[in-house]
């Protein structure tokens, strides 16, 4: 069951650092609280034989853990989860520091300049969900894209300063920590120690930096760790001095740590010297919130979703309650079939996405319409299982997102599990690092609909729902979801992939639910995807000729894409096992005990 799909072993580069153990060990106080330092420092999980040495680690894909795991878009930040888990920690803990850790192991989506959701389940059947997305600055406003003409200004809501939003995740973790067992200074301490000695990089994080850097310096007004002169290469270590400073001051000070006093005043430093506009109360008074999780039953089980401003968990919702209507299971998995079913239920509950969803403290969202079983099966009156329905007859439309986002999921001994997806938005978000504060902004701005009513750049329409207001959240398709089976904790999954999450995280639901896979080949066959508009059927490369070919002749239009999210899923077994994969379309990784 267990697969390690590749090694990084790295030696030259790590000379100086192997050559200094003691100084090392001093150092790594993370570590040294969780393990048995050994000749590099690494923090070990107990009596797994397992080391998170930074210098020195291994992907793993899937495999059966007897009592807890974490499944993440990085090797360094599962593994610093599963450790505080062994070390007493419950599922909360390791979100916390495995979220902390993908900020400085993964600077492409991992984050602390950005936003998410979490969505937790406790053992006593508590549901907890934490909306810390960013908001719009105070100063921000419909038309501040546009030009004198009222036309859309390309990239200002997508690069540099004036596509920032105000960043939720520090607000999000302290709002975390009442759930969690350890205080912040230890779950906080292992993305300390990885910034400031640093950590090898993969082969994809050296491609993404290469590939980044002219935009690093053009939207960035200081000097970067993620821009040096020569190219980065495999094994290279990247060192985030500022952004260890920066840790600190949360680790020292708590969320004031980061919303106000010397981050704060080097974030609106950075905002002046760009042309930004978030301000010094915009970060004072960004809250976390607490909000009522979205569930509903399936068959034997309680799907547990995010309700807006995510519209992740009311589309989950709609397409599990569509497909419910047929026996999808007995048409067989990537049968023509089944994927013309649920292309026509995604095309629908897309269709709803940008009329009715938007922030709902400043929208009123229809979300009891939305989830109604009549109002579902009417909106599937018009299904004919010959042919596509054109998107045409269906009213509404949707805004365009970015694919990178990360996804975090962890369920421990006591039954707690935990769903967290998180986002700078765009890889390394709007590619401005805060100077002096080592950290990456987001650009979620560009989340909002940019100009309602009219289609963006990309040729996607948005909605008034979803329009820019001061200190409003920008609508998300961020899932992170958890499953009971028949009231006991079951599975939890999640995604990234901007609009493609919903139909990810739907089709692993299928593919665990009704189709009986593993929860490796769940998240692994190839998925497909329909949002509405365009009217369109994206398929991963390796999607059946069969059934594409069946499909057209229905009268879809199929674009080939590349890589659809990259689902974390872990599943309680019925011996109790937790099977445990990552995706393979990344670096992907789980660890465990
Ligand atoms: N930025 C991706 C999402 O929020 O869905």
């Amino acid at each position: 069951m267990k697969k390690i799909v590749s090694f990084i072993i790295i030696c030259i580069c790590q000379l100086s650092l192997f050559a200094q153990p003691q100084k090392i060990k001093q150092h790594l106080t993370g570590f040294k609280n969780l393990t048995v330092v050994k000749n590099l420092s690494g923090l070990q999980i107990i009596g797994t034989g397992k080391i998170v040495d930074p210098y020195h680690y291994s992907i793993v894909k899937s495999e059966l853990f007897n009592k807890a795991s974490v499944s993440c878009a990085h090797p360094l930040a599962s593994m610093v989860g599963a450790a505080i888990m062994k070390q007493g920690g419950n599922a909360f803990d390791a979100v916390i520091a495995t979220q902390l850790a993908l900020a400085v192991v993964y600077p492409g989506a991992g984050n602390i300049g950005g936003g998410g959701f979490l969505v937790g389940h406790t053992p006593t059947g508590k549901n907890i969900t934490i909306d810390y997305r960013e908001t719009a600055p105070s100063k921000g406003s419909r038309d501040m894209y546009l030009d004198s003409a009222g036309k859309v200004i390309p990239n200002l809501s997508v690069l540099g300063h004036l596509a920032n939003g105000v960043p939720g995740t520090i607000a999000g973790v302290f709002a975390t920590l009442p759930y969690a067992k350890l205080p912040m200074k230890t779950l906080i301490q292992p993305a300390i120690d990885i910034a400031e000695f640093g950590f090898v990089i993969t082969e994809k994080e050296a491609s993404g930096l290469n590939a980044t850097k002219e935009s690093f310096v053009k939207n960035s007004t200081k000097p970067t760790a993620f821009v040096k002169n020569s190219k980065w290469k495999t094994g290279d270590t990247l060192v985030q001095k500022e952004l260890a400073e920066t840790l600190k001051r949360v680790r020292d000070l708590g969320q004031k740590g980061f919303y106000e006093g010397k981050t704060a005043d080097l974030i609106v430093a950075e905002m002046q010297r760009g042309k930004g506009i978030i301000s010094k109360e915009d970060l004072k008074n960004y809250k976390a919130k607490a909000r009522t999780a979205l569930t509903f039953n399936y068959k034997d089980y309680s799907i547990i979703g995010m309700p807006p401003p995510s519209s992740g968990g009311i589309i989950v919702l709609q397409m599990m309650k569509m497909i419910a209507q047929k026996p999808i299971a007995s048409y067989g998995f990537q049968s023509t079939k089944a994927v013309q079913l649920m292309v026509e239920v995604e095309r629908r509950a897309y269709a709803d996405r940008a009329a009715h969803l938007g922030d709902p403290d400043f929208w009123k969202v229809p979300l009891k319409t939305l989830a109604d079983n009549t109002y579902l099966k009417n909106r599937m009156a018009n299904y004919d299982s010959t042919k596509a329905t054109p998107s045409t007859a269906i009213k509404a439309g949707i805004i365009n997102e970015s694919d990178e986002t990360t996804h975090i999921s962890v369920m421990d001994a006591a039954g707690n599990m935990v769903s967290v997806t998180t986002t700078l938005n765009g890889g390394y978000g709007s590619r401005t690092v805060v100077g002096g504060a080592g950290f990456l902004m987001n650009n979620e701005m560009d989340d909002f609909s940019v100009k309602p009513g009219v289609p963006n750049m990309y040729g996607a329409v948005g909605g008034e729902a979803n329009a820019i207001e001061p200190n409003k959240r920008m609508l998300s398709s961020m899932s992170p979801t958890l499953v009971l089976k028949k009231g006991k904790p079951y599975i939890v999954c999640g995604t990234p992939g901007g609009t493609t999450i919903p139909t990810s995280v739907f089709q692993t639901l299928v593919n665990l639910l009704e189709f009986n896979m593993s929860a490796e080949d769940a998240v692994n066959k190839p998925k497909f995807h329909h949002q509405w508009l365009p009217d369109e059927v994206a398929v991963e490369p390796s999607f059946p000729a069969k059934t594409i070919a069946e499909l057209q002749a229905m009268g879809y239009k199929i674009s080939p894409r590349t890589a659809i999210g990259r689902t974390e899923a872990i599943r309680i077994l019925p011996n109790g096992k937790l099977e445990t994969a990552a995706d393979k379309r990344g670096d992907d990784s789980v660890a465990g005990f």
